[in-house]
């Protein structure tokens, strides 16, 4: 199979085409990724000099980029390539209608041309909140922040040219995930990154939102299960079930690390900050994914990694991310 994989510099992406390449050997995959500030080679240092993996710098949203993308005839197109932020969709969200929106609809209008199967990598966030229970993939899209907006309205988008054109398309909405190569701007590399470098950890309002934490690994055997087995037409929901509070996530680092409670700086809550997300996840299972990796062994691991790779996220934390953060959090 040629796999056509966008956004594979990101933190999923990445982690997706390891995956690949390790468990297919006959696969061979081209990386189209614009290199935003969230995209990063050395992501991908280890694969570069794999026959079977080869690089594209371009952008979705470009038709020309996209074109040529294509004329390397893939058998498959997944579509991880997004601006993926809440916070940065609240302060700016144009780029997240651009990318999300206008990048997915330039990538189907190549699939219908060329009648490739197409997966769509969603979040369970074009849900909205749910305060008790959790969504199936059968619930209708309330999406709260301008990045699940601009998510929803791709999804909406794969649908319609199912229903329209008759491509072939699965959409995947998978739940947070953390593991290695994650942007120390998402919580969880934030705040372990953050204590590595002596400073306190940035808890917005009193920590009771809830997140369902599935390790990166166990996201991307499922993405790859969607992917070659998922009927087209249909959504499928990617959930570890791991569910807890932000307070009960931040203990457990702060455990982890041996670090206390004073650590912790409470700071003022995100804007229409969602309370719960929750997916059900038989229709997955029914094909044959269940996570593997428990909450405590992935956070231990997850932890360590970032230990070991401090010339990976020393960099970024210097760079461009450094006015970024002291806008946001001040001297935190
Ligand atoms: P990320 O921000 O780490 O990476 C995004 C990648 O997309 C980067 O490499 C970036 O350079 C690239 N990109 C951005 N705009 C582009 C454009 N216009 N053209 C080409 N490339 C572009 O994101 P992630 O956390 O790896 O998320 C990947 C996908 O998974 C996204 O679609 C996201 O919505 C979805 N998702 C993420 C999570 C999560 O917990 N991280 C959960 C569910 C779904
Ligand atoms: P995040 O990693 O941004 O993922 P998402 O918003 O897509 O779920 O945030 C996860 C949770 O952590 C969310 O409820 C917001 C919270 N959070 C903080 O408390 N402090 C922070 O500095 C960040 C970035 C997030």
């Amino acid at each position: 199979m040629r796999l056509l994989v966008t956004g594979g510099c990101g933190f999923i992406g990445s982690n997706f085409i390891r995956l690949v390449l390790e468990e297919h050997s006959e696969d061979e995959v081209l990386n189209l990724d614009k290199l935003t500030y969230a995209g990063n080679p050395e992501n991908l240092r280890d694969v570069e000099g794999d026959p079977r993996y080869s690089f594209q710098q371009g952008d979705i949203c470009d038709a020309d980029d996209v074109g040529k993308a294509f004329a390397w005839n893939p058998d498959m197109v997944i579509n991880f390539a997004a601006e993926t932020h809440v916070d940065r969709s609240i302060t700016s969200p144009e780029d997240f209608v651009k990318t999300d929106v206008l990048g997915t609809y330039r990538l189907l209008e190549q699939v219908r041309e060329m009648g490739v199967r197409f997966m769509q990598i969603s979040t369970d966030e074009v849900y909205g909140s749910i305060s008790e229970g959790s969504f199936s993939e059968e619930s209708p899209l309330q999406p709260n922040s301008p990045y699940a907006a601009s998510k929803a309205g791709a999804d909406l988008l794969v649908r319609s040219y199912v229903r329209t054109y008759g491509i072939d398309a699965v959409i995947a909405r998978s739940s947070n995930n953390y593991g290695p190569y994650q942007y120390p701007e998402k919580v969880i590399p934030l705040f372990v990154t953050n204590l590595l470098e002596g400073r306190r950890v940035p808890l917005y309002g009193e920590g009771r939102n809830i997140r369902d934490w599935l390790y990166v690994r166990d996201n991307c055997r499922g993405l790859d299960l969607v992917l070659r087995s998922g009927q087209s037409g249909e959504a499928y929901n990617v959930g570890a079930g791991q569910e807890k509070t932000n307070l009960e996530l931040t203990r457990a680092i702060l455990e982890i690390m041996g670090k206390g409670e004073e650590s912790i700086q409470n700071v003022p809550d995100r804007l229409g900050h969602d309370l719960r997300y929750s997916v059900e996840t038989s229709k997955i299972k029914a094909l044959g994914w269940s996570p593997r990796m428990d909450f405590e062994s992935g956070l231990q691991r997850t932890v360590q990694w970032y230990r070991d790779h401090a010339a990976w996220w020393e960099p970024i934390k210097s760079g461009e991310f450094r006015r970024y953060y002291a806008e946001k959090y001040g001297d935190i």
